[in-house]
């Protein structure tokens, strides 16, 4: 399938916004709103040519893979290599679930969304969250309207009896806490969004086996480009409706993506078992690790924020303990409920997102902490240059 003379689909890196060697002027704003995770960029750009996949001019004509898989555009390349990184890592049990593979985990979420909805009841059924919750689950859910399902806000304080579905993300967007169910019906539809359950984030304390369970390569391995989530179901009919919403939808997912999405899952794997090659799991969590401790000295030297804190867990991946380095930090403003924490570092020149689109209040904001090395050291520089009211101004 892979032919020497083919169309190349290179690995290449692309132009930086903020090139090297070259710092920002202080009136550029560097934006760490999306957790856009160019942090990986100098990983692959030092793997070179190791995830280059070629292309013939017939291949992938199709719309249907050759695989045997229920979802049937899913290429079986694809699937081979995520149940091998989930045995490699050890945070997901795959054996006894259905893969299907979506552009991104959030076409899965709506495809989750459709295939546990009812479509019996006279109400749409409602779709909880604790807060702070992922911003996009309100945005996704209130946008398309649907007849099937509702946003109903804070998993904590819904209190309705019947169905529901219930979204649990672990570690949580946006404050790394890992979760468990909150609503305390025994009707619940749990869908449980793992998309920072990866070694670089957090401990891997146990395999995950939950009924729906949603992945995404952006979060893995920083391709988010590629578009690229993978859903693991353990209920046949739930997958079989989870593959026709995709059948709808987009009649299945890029063959191109996900044949380049296997190869570097692959790479992964093999950089994981083989000694002699650089474990991608191990460099990004080292850079997390040195971004995080950076990143609370000056939290701490300002005395303006305050940053959660994590417990120190095994991990049964790296066969070590450590606290959780999530994707984005959680800065809470000291100052009283009046504080506008967005607004604040905006007038820096730092572009976050309000903790109200969480569900929270605006003292707090969400920080990506996966921007390039340069807009990173940027963003320390100017947290470490606001001063507040007592110790400066
Ligand atoms: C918790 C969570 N789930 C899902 C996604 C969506 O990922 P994808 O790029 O696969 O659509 C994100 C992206 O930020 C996320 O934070």
């Amino acid at each position: 399938m892979y032919g020497t003379d083919g169309c190349l689909v290179k690995c290449s890196s692309f132009p930086c916004a903020t090139p090297k060697n070259d710092s920002k002027d202080t009136s550029t704003t560097i934006n760490l709103d999306h957790g856009d995770p160019t942090m990986y960029e100098s990983y692959w750009r030092k793997m070179g040519n190791k995830c280059d996949i070629t292309f013939n001019g017939d291949d992938s004509l199709s719309y249907f893979a050759n695989g045997k898989s229920l979802c049937w555009f899913l290429e079986s390349k694809l699937e081979k290599q995520i149940k091998r990184l989930h045995n490699v890592v050890g945070n997901a049990i795959v054996d006894d679930h259905y893969t299907i593979v979506g552009t991104g985990s959030s076409q899965l979420m709506q495809a989750a969304l459709y295939a546990l909805s009812p479509i019996d009841q006279l109400e749409p059924i409602s779709v909880v969250s604790a807060t702070p919750f992922y911003s996009e689950y309100p945005e996704m859910i209130d946008f398309v309207r649907s007849g099937l399902h509702k946003w109903a806000g804070d998993a904590r304080t819904y209190e309705k009896n019947g169905v529901y579905i219930e979204f649990i993300t672990s570690p949580n967007n946006p404050d790394g806490i890992i979760r468990e169910p909150v609503v305390n019906g025994d009707q619940g539809k749990l869908i449980y969004d793992l998309a920072y359950y990866w070694p670089q984030y957090t401990a891997i304390t146990s395999s995950a086996n939950h009924d729906v369970m949603l992945f995404t390569i952006s979060k893995c391995t920083g391709h988010a480009g590629s578009r690229i989530g993978w859903a693991l179901v353990k209920d046949k009919e739930v997958a079989r409706k989870m593959t026709k919403f995709m059948e709808i939808s987009t009649i299945g997912v890029s063959k191109e993506a996900q044949l380049r999405a296997a190869k570097i899952l692959e790479l992964i794997s093999d950089g994981c078992l083989d000694p002699n090659m650089e474990n991608f799991f191990e460099y990004s969590q080292s850079l997390m690790t040195d971004r995080w401790k950076r990143l609370r000295q000056v939290v701490m030297a300002n005395d303006l924020f305050v940053l959660q804190n994590y417990p120190l867990q095994y991990c049964l991946f790296t066969k070590d303990s450590f606290e959780s380095h999530p994707a984005f930090a959680w800065l809470i403003c000291k100052g009283g409920e009046e504080e506008d924490c967005e607004k604040l570092l905006k007038e820096h020149n730092i572009q976050t997102r309000c903790g109200r689109r969480f569900g929270s209040d605006s003292r707090s904001v969400r920080i990506s902490m996966l921007s390039r090395d340069e807009d990173f050291n940027i963003f320390l520089q100017r947290l470490m240059a606001i001063q507040g009211p007592t110790n400066g101004n």
